[in-house]
């Protein structure tokens, strides 16, 4: 699915008259190479457990004929950390076109920094360079990628990101930062970011979220701030994320005193999935019309009025209570049947099959001891 996407938007540029393959093998030793349509020229690369990036420079010679080769995957994976000099990292993707480049377990010798100039003349859609010991972001780091979309760089130790990134307005659509080192949110890449519609914080070092950190992501439609060290949200901070379909604060020390942004959230907004496992913010803050998946694993602050209140979420048909502190009585005792519920999972709590009959269109439903 993903390949014809990217089939899609890579610029459509047939060789005229001829058949494009990919190069003979041993012209591209030790990557690999396949073709996907010859017409197109649109091939996949492959380019692992290899001991330098010198080697993979080498071989990427042949797909650098400008606007031919159109590589819908290039993968790089467990390059040998023999350290790499500046030169050689230099123009590594140059007069690339590229759909998807990933670069896994391959670290640029002894740099922590997005080495300068790897890109120049390049065009990716969507970039991964996932855990390969970056610490930091450097401001012209993606100046000369065109077309980039997709910016993931999870699994990396990232804590600083230069504040003189990008001073031009990008196109970013989505940007994944997961386990990295980061104490705050990014500011300096989100700033420029006004077309981001999907942003992965999850496992930072996070604390705060304060007013302006996301208020130029509009376009927002999906958020995830799972994992960090959050404890405080500014009642105001998600009040610009009018299209916010889905939201994770799950496992961050968040309390009852915390819920002022959702609420304020979940009144003017498009929210459907909601993910508090783990912390103790008031479900009832999250009940709009709209919501149709709450997940509250791990909540230790559900009590019979939280219960009641889910009963207000009409369009609800996904609720996640696993291992939370629930128990048969406070189920029964709200007296409200959930009709909206078809997928129920209630396992390690309190609770057993017998509250079925308070949900009386459940299709699915998860009960499990352990
Ligand atoms: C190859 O690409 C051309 C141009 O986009 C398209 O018309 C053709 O159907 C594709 N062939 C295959 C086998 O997908
Ligand atoms: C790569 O090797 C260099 C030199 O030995 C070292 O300084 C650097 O930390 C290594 N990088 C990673 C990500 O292992
Ligand atoms: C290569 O990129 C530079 C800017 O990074 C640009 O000035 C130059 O025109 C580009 N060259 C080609 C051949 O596209
Ligand atoms: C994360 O950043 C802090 C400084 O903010 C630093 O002390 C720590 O060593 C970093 N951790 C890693 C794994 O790089
Ligand atoms: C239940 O939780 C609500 C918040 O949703 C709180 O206002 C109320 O005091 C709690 N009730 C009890 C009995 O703890
Ligand atoms: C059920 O949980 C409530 C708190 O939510 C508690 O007050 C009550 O004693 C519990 N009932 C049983 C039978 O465990
Ligand atoms: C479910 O729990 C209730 C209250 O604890 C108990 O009376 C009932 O026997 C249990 N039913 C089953 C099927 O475990």
């Amino acid at each position: 699915m993903r390949l014809t996407l990217l089939a899609v938007l890579l610029p459509a540029t047939i060789v005229i008259g001829s058949q494009l393959r990919c190069p003979a093998s041993r012209r591209i030793k030790p990557c690999t190479c396949e073709t996907v349509n010859a017409s197109t020229g649109l091939v996949l690369v492959s380019c692992s457990n290899i001991r330098s990036w010198a080697l993979v420079k080498h071989a990427l010679r042949p797909f650098r004929r400008r606007k031919v080769y159109q590589i819908a995957r290039l993968t790089i994976e467990r390059i040998a950390n023999r350290t790499s000099d500046t030169r050689t990292l230099q123009r590594m993707f140059r007069w690339l076109t590229i759909g998807e480049l990933i670069i896994r377990n391959a670290p640029f010798g002894a740099a922590t920094k997005i080495p300068r100039s790897i890109f120049k003349n390049t065009t990716v859609f969507a970039l991964t360079i996932d855990g390969c010991g970056i610490k930091e972001i450097p401001a012209n780091a993606f100046t000369d990628v065109q077309h980039l979309q997709e910016l993931l760089l999870p699994n990396n130790e990232i804590n600083h990101i230069s504040h003189k990134f990008a001073s031009a307005e990008n196109g970013l659509l989505k940007i994944d930062l997961s386990r990295n080192n980061l104490s705050s949110i990014p500011q300096e890449l989100l700033r420029k970011s006004s077309r981001l519609e999907a942003l992965y914080l999850r496992g930072n070092r996070i604390v705060t979220v304060d007013e302006d950190d996301l208020s130029n992501c509009k376009s927002l439609l999906i958020l995830d701030l799972s994992i960090n060290f959050i404890e405080h949200i500014h009642p105001d901070a998600f009040s610009g994320l009018s299209r916010l379909d889905f939201l994770s604060l799950a496992f961050n020390p968040l309390d009852e005193g915390d819920s002022e942004p959702l609420r304020k959230l979940t009144n003017n907004c498009q929210l459907k999935t909601v993910d508090v496992s783990g912390t103790r913010v008031q479900l009832k803050n999250l009940i709009s019309a709209k919501l149709t998946t709450l997940v509250a694993q791990q909540h230790d602050a559900i009590n019979q009025t939280e219960i009641c209140c889910l009963a207000g979420a009409t369009k609800l048909t996904h609720l996640d209570l696993v291992g939370s502190q629930l128990n048969i009585t406070t189920i029964r005792n709200c007296g409200a049947t959930f009709p909206s519920v078809k997928q129920l999972d209630i396992s390690r709590t309190e609770t057993n099959i017998t509250v079925i009959r308070h949900f009386p269109n459940v299709e699915k439903i998860y009960a499990y001891r352990m």
